[in-house]
């Protein structure tokens, strides 16, 4: 791991580790680092930018303990869509987290800023980093949910078929649980499965 940070910020990983860990619990932490290390090998496997797959998965859960009322509060002062406000910190944490990333990290990288964009709900074009981070939150060697060997397999093949597998997963998981389903996250599974989704004649 490097312990210079710039040119994304002026401050070390030390401080940046130090700063992230006191905003969350030890668990959720010890997920974010892992989610890191992960990110960091899904860069290096596949041609990303190491440094900010690094920066990009210790912070990607950076705001997912901040309380609603900070969020709605975000969602108000930074003029972002109503429809927000029909959700909650599961779908807040990434879209309106960048924002406290900004403001108490000082990170304002666009592309690492837009894989936590992105983390909770995928998106149609997703850049290689938005996939990294999106990929190694999901594989970390903390995961466990039935499915997650294949898709460790699935994306060491090829991360575009991780990126798919994920949102199918998603969708599945929140049909199952009768919760209600962002948008983005439809919109971003037609895209991908037009993209690289291959129709199983056997189902
Ligand atoms: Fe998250
Ligand atoms: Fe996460």
């Amino acid at each position: 791991m490097q312990n210079t940070l710039e040119p994304i910020v002026d401050y070390s990983w030390t401080e940046l580790e130090r700063r992230v860990a006191a905003r969350m619990t030890a668990k959720r932490f010890a997920h974010c680092q892992r989610t890191s290390a992960e990110a960091v090998k899904l860069a290096q496997r596949f041609g990303g930018d190491v440094l900010r797959a690094q920066v990009g998965g210790l912070v990607h859960d950076y705001a997912k303990q901040i309380p609603d009322e900070d969020f709605i509060a975000a969602i108000h002062a930074h003029h972002l869509p109503a429809a927000l406000l029909d959700y909650g910190n599961a779908i807040w944490h990434g879209m309106v987290g960048i924002y406290f990333i900004e403001d108490e990290l000082a990170i304002h990288d666009p592309a690492i800023l837009q894989a936590v964009k992105e983390h909770t709900t995928g998106a149609p074009e997703m850049p290689l980093l938005s996939q990294i981070v999106y990929m190694a939150d999901f594989i970390e060697p903390g995961r466990k949910f039935p499915g997650v060997d294949e898709a460790r397999a699935v994306t060491q093949q090829s991360l575009q078929a991780g990126v798919l597998y994920q949102l199918s997963h998603e969708l599945s998981y929140l049909v199952e649980k009768q919760e209600p389903i962002y948008p983005l996250t439809f919109t971003s599974y037609n895209a991908w499965v037009r993209r690289v989704g291959q129709p199983r004649a056997d189902k």
